[in-house]
Formats: C-alpha cells, structure tokens, sequence
C-alpha cells in the first residue's frame, strides 16, 4: 500500500494539530482542515517546517457548501482518503445547567458536534471506499458517556452522547464496506477548550486517536480512551 492519505477537522490548533503532527510524523500525508483561512495555513507551515506532508483545506463542518467544496478539492487532489479524524468540537455551555439551556446554544453545539461528523462522513464516503483499510475516528468526550452525565454542560454531553450514537450507526452502515468507524475519548487535556487545569498533554490526549488510524485495530463501532475499550 501507497501512503496513506488523512483527513484531521479542526487541526489548526489543540488537540487536531497534535494529530497532525503525529501522524505527519508516521509518514502520512495529512489534509489540515480549519473554518479560519489565515489560522489553518499558518498551522500547515508549522507542521511543513517540521518536515511533514501537510496540505491545507477551509473547512466549516457547520456549512454543506463548505463540505461539498472540500470533497470536490480532496477528490481533484487525492482520488481517495484512508482516515477521516471528526475533532472539531466546541464547548459554550460550561456554565449552564439543563434548566438555563437555550435553543441556539443546543442547535449550535449539535450542528458542530454532532451533525458536522455525520454530514462530512457521509460526504467523503466515496474516497473512503477507495482506501483498502478506511478508518473514521470520531473525537469524542466522557462527558457523553452514560455514567458521567448530570445537569451540567447539557449541550456538550448530548452532542457527544449522540456522536457517540452516530458511531455505532455509521460502524454499522460501513461495515461491509470494510470502513471502520470508532470513537475516543482524549482525557482531560490543555488546550483552548480544556483549561490550564486539564492534566494530560496534547501529546497524550491525540494518541488514542493515532491509534485508531494507524495500529492495528480490528474492531467497529466501539468507544476508546488510552488505547483500550470502554462503555458508551
Ligand atoms: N480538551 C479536552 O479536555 C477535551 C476532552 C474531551 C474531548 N475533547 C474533544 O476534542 C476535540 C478537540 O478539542 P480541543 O481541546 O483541541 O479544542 P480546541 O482547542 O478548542 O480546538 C477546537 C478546534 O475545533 C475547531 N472548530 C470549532 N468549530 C468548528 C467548525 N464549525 N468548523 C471547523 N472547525 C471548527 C476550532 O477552530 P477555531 O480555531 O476556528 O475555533 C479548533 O480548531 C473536540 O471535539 C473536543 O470536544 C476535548
């Protein structure tokens, strides 16, 4: 097999550069994407100064004309994609409980969280079936994880509980295509949305990840933290 060609959402900064620059480091070819021009190009010539394969793409996984426009590029590009890593993520409702959540605030959150995986997944499936060994990774959180949910965050833990839904869905969908769709769960780490209070390292945080990509992993549809298995 030819080297592998990977697509990262939200790689300009935090725990989707890390990934970049790990499986940059493995001799991929990474597809950096970002909704910012200007950010996402000064993150690619990062990563280019490290020696790396890095291409950029604007990409807003909020907007079907952006996706459409990123498929058409990757595809005049590439012809084929053998990982897609679904990180783009935000965090606006830290503050809230389940009885302050506001409509915009859900709808913002679900469209980046949740619909923004399905709909760019479903949108590069065709470049997938061109790998020999497809592989989506869907950055997830335990916050979306059955025993952890409370009042709090309200949006952020239903996105990701029903990302994690979406992953078991497209595991299944996928899985006589020979595409292998899983999620993880990164830990509590420092970056932009985690806080100086997180513990982990980016480093740590995007192992899982490159992982799921590049190790040999036989499974679909399962929830990973720190390489190993874990419930829903
Ligand atoms: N940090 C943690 O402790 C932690 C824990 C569990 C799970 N996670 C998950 O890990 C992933 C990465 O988090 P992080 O800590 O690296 O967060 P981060 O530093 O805040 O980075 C988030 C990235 O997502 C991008 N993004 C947000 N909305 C987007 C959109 N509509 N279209 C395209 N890109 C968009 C951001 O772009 P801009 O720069 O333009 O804003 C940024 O590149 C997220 O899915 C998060 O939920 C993080």
């Amino acid at each position: 097999m030819g080297t592998k060609t990977a697509l990262v959402t939200g790689s300009n900064r935090g725990i989707g550069f890390e990934i970049a620059r790990q499986l940059g480091k493995q001799g991929v070819t990474v597809l950096m994407t970002a909704r910012d021009k200007d950010k996402g190009v000064k993150a690619m010539k990062d990563l280019k100064d490290e020696g790396l394969d890095v291409h950029f793409y604007e990409l807003d996984i909020t907007s079907d004309s952006s996706i459409k426009h990123l498929y058409s590029e990757v595809y005049k590009d590439f012809h084929k994609l053998d990982i897609l890593i679904n990180n783009a993520g935000i965090f606006i409702d830290q503050d809230f409980t389940v009885l302050e959540l506001d409509r915009e605030t859900l709808s913002k959150t679900m469209e980046t969280n949740t619909y923004g995986p399905l709909y760019l997944t479903q949108a590069l499936i065709s470049l997938l079936k061109n790998s020999e060994d497809g592989r989506v990774i869907n950055v997830s959180s335990g916050l979306g994880s059955g025993n952890s949910i409370g009042e709090s965050h309200p949006a952020y833990s239903l996105s990701k509980a029903a990302l994690n839904i979406v992953t078991i869905q497209l595991a299944d969908a996928l899985r006589d295509k020979g595409i292998k769709v899983n999620a993880m769960c990164p830990g509590w780490v420092k970056t932009a949305m985690g806080g100086e209070g997180a513990m982990r390292s980016v480093t740590d945080g995007a192992d899982t990840a490159v992982w799921l990509s590049l190790g040999d992993v036989t499974t679909t549809g399962k929830f990973y933290r720190d390489r190993k298995e874990i419930d829903w």
